[in-house]
């Protein structure tokens, strides 16, 4: 029997600075998808992109709407005549990193990509492990990144500029996805964060490290080693869906976590004085919301709606058990599974946004 090798890490380059400076690095002749948002409010951006003669530049509305098949069928028929040898420049956040990167993969085969992560998120998260995906509507309902590659980025560039036209809720955003990899995978930095907040660069400098470790291990999936990076997101992705995707994905990977720190406290997993530690350091630091929110969240959602959130979530094993990232201690998480027992006599304190 033919053993297939799990596919090696492919370690992108970090490059900082400002964008024109890292610009004038791009083959002539690239293909640039860019948020139109961005765009305007960087006006030297499209300039600077101009002056090493691109084969072709698209620009995008970032957001959801930029992950569906009609925006790639946009990028593919743009990027038709573009050589193999080409490379494909993604600038903006998450959505058009995420669309861009299965572009890249399909456009002959595979080309060269850079990704230019506008947002903090896309910075610290997105932008770094190789994978991207598009959203499909099924039976009028919005799935997301069900059709989805893994294709490495070449290169990053990390442009401090674009970070300064982010709203505080962008940054906190992002902040909560850096704070959720240091409180999960390193004590020695999150005992750091904690004396002292980390100035933005240094947060990005530090998550995608604690990343690329992660999906270094396990690039293609293929061992559930990346599931860790996944702290907060069981209940971070059905309050996302309560919301109707107005909490904004960050926001809800906040309060997720606090929901994961009252579960491996019920389940004598994570010790008292460590949630305790974690769930200060997130009021402190990236500022996550109050518990409030999250009771305000599930007061429009049913006990019957969010059972059908975490299944179709592909979180729940068979008996309905939920696979859940949760902290044995600061700075280390398991995978534990977690019984719907469990879960639901935490539900009452949730609905009221009081600590269990
Ligand atoms: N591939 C992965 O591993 C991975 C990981 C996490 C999230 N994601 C995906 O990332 C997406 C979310 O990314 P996002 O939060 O960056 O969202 P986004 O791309 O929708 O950007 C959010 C908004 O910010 C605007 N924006 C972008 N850069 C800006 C700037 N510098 N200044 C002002 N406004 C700016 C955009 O126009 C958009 O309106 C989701 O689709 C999610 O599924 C992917
Ligand atoms: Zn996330």
């Amino acid at each position: 029997m033919i053993q297939l090798s799990p596919g090696a890490y492919r370690h992108a380059t970090d490059r900082w600075g400002s964008f024109k400076r890292l610009c004038a690095t791009l083959p002539e002749g690239s293909f640039a998808v860019v948020d139109r948002r961005v765009a305007r409010l960087h006006p030297t951006l499209i300039p600077a992109l101009k002056a090493r003669k691109p084969h072709t530049i698209v620009q995008l509305a970032g957001g959801e709407s930029a992950k569906t098949f009609e925006a790639l069928e946009q990028l593919m028929a743009a990027g038709l005549s573009m050589p193999r040898s080409g490379t494909l420049v993604a600038i903006g956040g998450g959505t058009i990193g995420d669309v861009s990167t299965v572009a890249a993969h399909l456009l002959k085969r595979g080309v060269r990509l850079v990704q230019v992560p506008t947002t903090l998120l896309a910075a610290v998260d997105s932008s770094l492990g190789g994978k991207g995906a598009v959203d499909m509507t099924v039976r009028g309902r919005v799935v997301k990144n069900p059709v989805g590659v893994f294709h490495y980025a070449d290169e990053a560039w990390l442009c401090p500029e674009f970070y300064a036209s982010l709203s505080d809720t962008q940054i906190r955003e992002g902040a909560l996805e850096a704070w959720k990899m240091v409180a999960s995978l390193d004590e020695e930095l999150f005992r750091a964060y904690t004396r002292r907040a980390p100035a933005l660069e240094r947060m990005v400098k530090d998550a995608r490290r604690l990343k690329e470790s992660v999906c270094a291990q396990d690039p293609y999936e293929q061992q559930g080693l990346r599931r860790v990076l996944n702290f907060g997101h069981t209940f971070g992705h059905v309050l996302e869906s309560v919301s109707h995707f107005e909490l904004s994905h960050g926001d809800a990977v906040g309060l997720g976590m606090l929901c994961a720190l009252d579960v491996g406290r019920a389940m004598g997993v994570t010790p008292e004085d460590v949630a305790w530690k974690v769930e200060d350091a997130l009021h402190q630091g990236p500022g996550v919301l109050g518990r409030e929110r999250t009771a305000d969240l599930l007061k429009e959602a049913s006990l019957k709606d969010v059972v059908a959130l975490l299944s179709a979530d592909k979180k729940t094993g068979s008996a309905g058990e939920l696979r859940m990232v949760l902290l044995t201690d600061v700075g280390r998480a398991e995978v534990r599974d977690v019984t719907a027992d469990v879960w639901r006599a935490l539900w009452p304190a949730w609905s009221r946004g009081v600590r269990p």
